[in-house]
């Protein structure tokens, strides 16, 4: 049985649908403060089936103890976590705490359990400003924003765990940019308020409940001078953890992996490829840079090949089409107004 902590958020509830189909069976543990049990009733939908929900915080031992305590937990996937970049300038000792501290609270309950299988969900902001792209996974580790520190200090924790106690099999998976929706249009992304993120702030665009996108900055060293990312597809991402769970037995050492696809895209390649998929106009305007952003950041994403049998295969458009859908079907996400 494969524990899903943070499964009621965006990645989370399509890596549940991941794990369905693969066979795996799973309970979900989420204390829903930035996702809702609509997502899960709709994840239920999809699978044709109920799943074990836990509704608990990852800080709270007897809520972790209670579910360990019910099912054979033999390995987790930990999605857990706050990830808003700003909010965590704002609120730094909220971040570490829930993000930092939860994450020894989990790996403290597991170690009880004698459940040595983890799967991270780190983030390709553990690369800082990339000194070069494509980024390959030894690349030096730095962070610019408390929210980067978290995953940063999180990676070294699992680290000195493997260090102290061998029989530990940890993957970090560092993700580039997740975007798209399942087929179905029923799950995606709901972002709380106004965007953070490219692709919401576009599909919210689309469906008018924004007026325009801001731009920011359009004079990047890039090929039209507006910022490079590279925007992997959920369902992919999802598969990539069905992949790391394969293969989590035989590993040796901590593996740290690139889940991107190797393109990468620049915002306006993205409103264009938006307004194809879509048949909007997204109406934007240029603005300054937003601070802390690098150029470009892509991955070399070959070592997910190589070690995991994973790599990407959804492409842009699909990618726009997906997030179109589940945005024009659910225009104000999973709320029912
Ligand atoms: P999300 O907010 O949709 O999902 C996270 C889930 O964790 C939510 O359902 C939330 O309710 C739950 N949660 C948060 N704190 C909790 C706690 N203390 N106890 C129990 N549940 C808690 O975010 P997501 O986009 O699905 O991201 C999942 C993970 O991937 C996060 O750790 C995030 O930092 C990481 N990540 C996300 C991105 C991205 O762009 N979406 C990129 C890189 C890494
Ligand atoms: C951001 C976070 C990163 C986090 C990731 C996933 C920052 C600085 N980085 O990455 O730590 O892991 O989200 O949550 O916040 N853009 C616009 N207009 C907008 C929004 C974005 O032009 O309204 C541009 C950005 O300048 C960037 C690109 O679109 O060039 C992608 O931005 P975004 O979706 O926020 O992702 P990242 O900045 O890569």
């Amino acid at each position: 049985m494969v524990l899903v902590t943070g499964g009621a958020g965006y990645i989370g509830s399509h890596t549940c649908i991941s794990l369905h189909e693969a066979g795996f069976d799973f309970v979900i543990f989420d204390n829903l403060c930035n996702s809702s049990q609509e997502s899960l009733a709709r994840v239920e939908k999809i699978i044709g089936k109920k799943i074990p929900f836990y509704r608990g915080d990852i800080r709270n031992k007897q809520d972790l103890q209670n579910v360990f305590d019910t099912h054979k937990i033999d390995s987790v996937i930990h999605f857990a976590g706050l990830k808003a970049v700003g909010e965590s300038v704002e609120q730094p000792l909220h971040y570490y705490d829930n993000n930092v501290n939860g994450t020894l609270v989990l790996c403290q309950v597991m170690q009880e359990y004698n459940c040595k299988k983890i799967v991270f969900s780190s983030s390709a902001t553990v690369y800082g400003d990339p000194h070069t792209t494509p980024i390959k996974e030894d690349f030096p580790l730095s962070a610019t924003n408390p929210y980067g520190r978290t995953k940063l200090f999180i990676e070294e924790i699992l680290r000195d765990l493997y260090i102290c106690d061998n029989e530990w099999k940890i993957i970090l998976l560092r993700y580039f940019n997740p975007v798209g929706a399942h087929k179905s249009g029923l799950i995606g992304e709901d972002p709380n308020g106004i965007p953070n993120n490219l692709m919401p702030f576009i599909s919210q665009t689309a469906v008018q409940k924004r007026e325009f996108l801001n731009i920011f900055g359009d004079d990047y060293d890039t090929h039209d001078g507006t910022g490079v990312r590279d925007y992997i597809h959920v369902v992919d991402l999802a598969q990539g953890h069905v992949k790391a769970l394969h293969n989590i037995d035989k590993i040796q050492n901590v593996l740290s992996v690139n889940l991107g696809t190797g393109n990468g895209y620049s915002v306006l390649d993205m409103v264009r490829a938006f307004e194809k998929a879509s048949n909007k106009k997204i109406p934007y305007k240029i603005a300054p840079r937003r601070t802390g952003d690098v150029a470009k950041c892509f991955a070399d994403p070959s070592y997910a090949f190589e070690v995991l049998g994973w790599r990407a295969e959804k492409g842009i458009d699909e990618m726009c089409e997906d997030s179109w859908r589940w945005q024009s079907q659910n225009p104000n996400g999973y709320s029912r107004d």
